[in-house]
């Protein structure tokens, strides 16, 4: 395990460790666009690789870019459309990645926020070629102000990466270190998470319920079984852009699907996030998001 500045330091140094200039890399599309901001800055080749409700298409990687040097998934639940990757599409891209020698960057953002089913195994324990990076970060859990995160890396790699994360700026502030070590040993970690996790249930029931009662035929909201945001389908040919600029002027923030895209995308949407707000005030935010999106129209 090495200790990183948050989960956005250890794609970088994912990113500066495992690539060449000019390399071949798998991306979600759509996907997180920090990641994306990590491998480009690294000078690689970003291929867009679509998404479904089981997560990354394998065999559209492997038919567009089967030279791959690194594939970037969210498995656990996808950035930004929710998916969570199904066991089998978990294993073909395992068994490829072993195949043709890439890298595997696993970036579990927000897997402690999970309502509905149990998780499935990570990329990471699944993995038996040593080709997996896992990122872990307590941004989500705790406050993204913290800065602090984690690598699981193979055994062959962890000397590489200890000296390249020694070069970005030596280590991660003790302090911190040192209270969150207590804050996890002491049981409050797990206490707040179990917490956290019956509140943002709430919230998330809170959006959905009011979602059906005021944008149906707006934008299709469906529940997620994990995570912190929701997303938002528009009716398809919808500008998302527009539409997250018009919620904006009505005082709600959204991002837009297409911001996280290379390519156009089939239907656009915006990603609603939940887990900052009392069920009042998402309610009125939702009122207020169904006047601008009529008014769109
Ligand atoms: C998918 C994903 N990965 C990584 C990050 C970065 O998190 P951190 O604050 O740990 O750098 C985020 C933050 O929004 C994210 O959504």
């Amino acid at each position: 395990v090495i200790v990183v500045g948050g989960s956005q330091q250890g794609l970088d140094l994912a990113a500066r460790v495992l690539l060449d200039s000019g390399d071949a890399v798998w991306m979600e599309e759509p996907g997180y666009p920090g990641a994306r901001a990590a491998f480009a800055a690294a000078g690689a080749r970003l291929v867009p690789v679509p998404v479904d409700d089981e997560g990354l298409r394998v065999e559209a990687g492997e038919r567009a870019a089967p030279e791959a040097r690194l594939v970037y998934v969210s498995p656990s639940h996808q950035y930004p459309t929710g998916a969570t990757m199904s066991a089998s599409r978990r294993l073909a891209l395992l068994a490829w990645a072993a195949r043709a020698g890439a890298w595997v960057v696993e970036d579990d953002y927000d897997s402690e926020f999970r309502y509905a089913s149990r998780p499935l195994p990570a990329l990471q324990g699944l993995d038996g070629a040593g080709r997996v990076v896992y990122v872990g970060t307590f941004s989500k859990t705790l406050l993204p102000a913290l800065r602090l995160g984690y690598l699981v890396v193979p055994d062959a790699l962890v000397d590489t990466f200890r000296a390249a994360r020694a070069v970005v700026d030596r280590q991660s502030p003790i302090v911190d270190q040192a209270v969150l070590a207590e804050f996890l040993e002491a049981g409050h970690f797990a206490r707040h998470v179990r917490r956290m996790r019956a509140l943002y249930a709430e919230r998330q029931a809170a959006l959905v319920e009011a979602a059906r009662h005021r944008l149906d035929g707006l934008l299709e909201v469906r529940p997620a079984g994990a995570g912190m945001h929701l997303v938002g389908w528009l009716p398809p040919g919808a500008d998302d852009a527009r539409a997250a600029a018009g919620a904006l002027a009505a005082g709600v923030e959204s991002r837009a699907l297409s911001r996280c895209a290379l390519q156009p995308l089939p239907r656009g949407g915006l990603m609603l996030g939940y887990a900052a707000y009392t069920p009042q005030r998402i309610r009125r935010a939702v009122e207020r998001l169904a006047g601008a999106l009529e008014g769109g129209r």
